[in-house]
């Protein structure tokens, strides 16, 4: 990364739609929506509602497929160096060791983030997310299928984050990001129906960061690769926060949908604070909470 600062998977399309908004070769890298083998339409409408500091969603992964992507998008990224993560996410865990195949092979793409941790689709998220055995099975797969990073993107619901990390790690995972949406509902009290048309989604946003500050401190002390520590950070100081808990980089998501350069201002804004507290590098400030 060029910096310590991303944007989160879903929250940033593949990138060219903010791209007349922003400078991308500024950010650390961009991280682009999910892509699975095959393309995919996703959850039917209403699939986003905004609730109390935060929002729901349950978009359900729609993509363009592995070549979809490979024609449209990497062509794009030609113009700018910015570094490539790519989300993946299978049906199978053939599945997620096609995409990454494929994927990995492209030169452009710099790393890739295994989401085993979507809670809006039946295959691919909460199953191998939440079951230690099974997530084994995918990080392996995919380790197997390519020489590239693969960063390992965890659930937030599991009763200990850090047997997950270790997993990972075990597996061969170069690096965590920690952590996706948390499943989560809301109900329309006049119609008595679900907010969102796939009746259950993903919480994000600052309702959620004191959570991921806390898997973030808890899986920091149990593996030694870095992690990408995300949710609800909007502002500098919230980077600052994950960084203290043990985190190497952040990634940027909800807040982009409020403001669009809400991730340049984290990355000036983090830059800033730590030349104001004579602090060199991230290596320094990382995991230096005192708890
Ligand atoms: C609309 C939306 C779509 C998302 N799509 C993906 C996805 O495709 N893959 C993934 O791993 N995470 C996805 N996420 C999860 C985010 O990358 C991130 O982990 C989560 O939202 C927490 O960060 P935030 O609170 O800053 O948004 C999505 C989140 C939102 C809000």
């Amino acid at each position: 990364m060029k910096n310590p600062v991303t944007v989160a998977s879903g929250t940033f399309g593949y990138g060219p739609e903010y791209a007349d908004y922003i400078d991308l070769d500024r950010l650390g890298a961009v991280t682009v929506k999910g892509i699975s083998v095959e393309p995919h339409i996703g959850n039917p409408t209403p699939r986003t509602f905004e609730t109390a500091s935060g929002m729901l969603n349950a978009i359900g992964l729609p993509g363009p497929g592995a070549q979809g992507f490979i024609d449209k998008t990497i062509p794009f990224y030609e113009n700018y160096d910015v570094p490539l993560i790519v989300n993946i996410w299978g049906k199978t865990v053939e599945d997620y060791g096609r995409v990454a195949e494929i994927l990995g092979a492209q030169e452009r793409v710099g790393a890739l983030e295994v989401n085993v941790s979507c809670p809006n689709v039946k295959e691919g998220g909460a199953l191998y997310g939440t079951n230690v055995d099974l997530f084994r099975t995918v990080v392996d797969e995919v380790r197997a299928k390519t020489d590239i990073p693969i960063i390992v993107k965890l659930a937030p619901n599991v009763a200990d984050i850090k047997a997950f990390a270790k997993a990972a790690e075990e597996c061969g995972a170069d690096g965590l990001a920690i952590m996706n949406s948390y499943p989560a509902m809301a109900i329309d009290i006049e119609t008595r129906k679900p907010q969102l048309a796939n009746r259950t989604g993903g919480l994000s946003g600052p309702a959620i960061k004191p959570i991921a500050i806390k898997l973030v401190w808890e899986a920091a002390q149990a593996v030694k690769i870095p992690i990408i520590g995300m949710g609800g950070i909007t502002e500098p100081e919230d980077a600052v926060e994950f960084i203290m808990a043990g985190a190497t980089a952040v990634a940027v998501g909800t807040a982009n949908f409020t403001d669009p350069s809400s991730a340049l201002r984290v990355i000036d804004g983090l830059e800033r604070w730590m030349a104001g507290k004579n602090i060199g590098s991230v290596a320094e400030l990382r995991g230096t909470v005192e708890a």
